[in-house]
């Protein structure tokens, strides 16, 4: 199969960090499906050779361990070709459609790894010229608007040249192999699908924590925070993995129709609820790995007096026969203790404990980063004295020991996916639009408050709300135990 890759903002961030970086690995680990083209798009003139030299220097950066050899990137690089384009003018467009056209390939997939205030104007473009036949897809990345109306107004303008399954929107939080192993997990072994339910979970926690600030990156954040950055999307993603029924087959309409219902059932927030089961914090300064780091406001790029979350906690419920009063904490944040994100299902204590001691009740931990895995915990018999005493024992799963090679990244998979058109791990405009639509009351409101986030030092784990949050049901968060 022959395809033409193009990244629009073929310069930036994005494109030099991250995918070309899961290109390359995916070409050295022979995975690149041959006969492709790969062509980086961006404003300055530069010829193939100096960006080639751009992309090496590059790599070595990005991952020191990974730096490809002489040959390996000399072979990889020779599918690597840049253009020149200024996106607002026509001409160049049809320079591009003629440098497509010109070799036909089977496949073109155009990834869109610019700002998205570009996307409405380079999806008419590319509509304009013709560039978005039966063989085109456009890949979208987030952040897709910042409220419903303008997530809205993108996915008009896109509609009107690619159908929906010719749009791919990414969520790079559905390429992590955890969250592939959720799937696996639920729908791929009878052993938890009759406890996955009201009757046998008590709460479910999803934690999404970062030790890094918001780095150069504080004009971008500011105008975001945490709520759009990291809730609205990764952690509605994997709350509808959770949460989903299981879908009638593997087809990506049938998972994500699935997901949609989900985000249908959210409870939706008032005023009241929002100031009741939602805390948003502000990073202040501390230590973080042993470094004294600054705090937000301290941040460059970050206006004085920035009134942003950098954190935040929430209580929610799937409103169905599944879920109904089962709590579902979310959580996120910049300069916490440490980067680990984690899903923990708290099953129900025994009915009737007939051991002395322990009464801890079973979890469940899916472990997306740092480590890829599961753990079960149980209570086991120590059998170290003639009292029965219970201790908690785990069984771990390390995925990267279970299956040592032949393991994918999340961007990996997912341009992987988009060359091959499998569209299972990209969502869907209704399932964005729906997102939207839930998170909305909690920014109307916050927007009304005049009290702001509250402040935590970096290094912990939020503000002592998000864990009153937590105590108010009867719980902990994980780390807490
Ligand atoms: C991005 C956010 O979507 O995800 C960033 O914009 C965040 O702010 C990043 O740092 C986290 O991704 P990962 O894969 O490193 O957990």
């Amino acid at each position: 199969m022959s395809f033409d890759l193009v990244f629009f903002g073929g310069t930036g961030d994005l494109t030099w960090r991250k995918l070309i970086p899961a290109l390359f690995q995916a070409a050295r680990h022979g995975k690149l499906p041959p006969g492709g083209r790969l062509l980086a798009v961006a404003r300055d003139e530069r010829g193939d050779d100096a960006y080639r030299q751009f992309i090496r220097e590059r790599l070595g950066e990005v991952d020191r361990a990974k730096r490809p050899s002489d040959d390996e990137f000399a072979r990889f690089a020779a599918q690597m070709q840049y253009r020149r384009m200024d996106l607002a003018r026509p001409d160049d467009y049809a320079g591009l459609k003629q440098w497509v056209d010109e070799r036909g390939a089977d496949t073109v997939v155009l990834y869109l790894a610019t700002s998205p205030h570009l996307f409405p104007l380079i999806c008419e473009h590319l509509g304009r010229v013709g560039l978005n036949g039966p063989n085109v897809r456009v890949v979208l990345e987030k952040p897709l608007g910042h409220d419903l109306a303008s997530a809205q107004e993108i996915n008009r303008v896109v509609r009107a040249s690619f159908s929906e399954r010719q749009a791919l929107r990414i969520d790079h939080y559905l390429g992590k192999p955890a969250v592939q192993n959720l799937t696996a997990l639920r729908f791929g072994n009878a052993l938890f699908e009759p406890l996955w339910r009201r009757e046998c979970i008590a709460h479910i926690q999803i934690t999404i924590a970062e030790s890094i600030g918001v780095g150069t990156r504080g004009d971008f954040y500011d105008a975001t925070g945490a709520l759009r950055d990291m809730i609205q999307n990764h952690a509605l993603q994997l709350l509808t993995m959770i949460a989903m029924e299981p879908p009638a087959s593997a087809d990506a309409d049938a998972i994500r129709d699935e997901k949609l219902k989900v985000l249908r059932s959210l409870k939706p927030f008032t005023e009241d609820s929002v100031a009741r089961d939602v805390v948003r914090g502000q990073y202040k300064a501390g230590t973080v790995d042993g470094q004294a780091v600054p705090g937000y406001l301290d941040e460059v790029r970050v206006p004085a007096g920035s009134r942003c979350e950098t954190f935040v906690a929430l209580r929610t419920e799937v409103q169905n026969w599944r879920w109904a009063g089962v709590p579902f904490y979310l959580r996120t944040g910049k300069r916490l203790a440490a980067r680990d994100a984690h899903i923990v299902v708290r099953f129900r204590p025994v009915p009737h404990p007939i051991f002395p001691g322990t009464t801890r009740a079973n979890k469940l931990v899916i472990k997306l980063q740092p480590e890829d895995g599961l753990e079960l915990h149980l209570l086991a018999a120590k059998c170290s004295s003639s009292t029965e005493t219970l201790s908690p024992v785990s069984l771990d799963l390390d995925f990267d020991k279970a299956f040592p090679s032949d393991r994918v990244g999340a961007y990996e998979r997912l341009l992987l996916d988009a060359i091959a058109g499998r569209l299972n791990l990209f969502v869907r405009s209704d399932e964005q639009e729906q997102a939207w639509r839930w998170v909305e009351p909690i920014l109307d409101a916050w927007a009304r408050d005049a009290t702001g986030p509250r402040p935590y030092a970096s290094g912990t784990w939020g503000p002592p709300a998000s864990s009153a949050l937590v105590a108010r049901d009867g719980f902990t968060w994980d780390e807490e135990e």
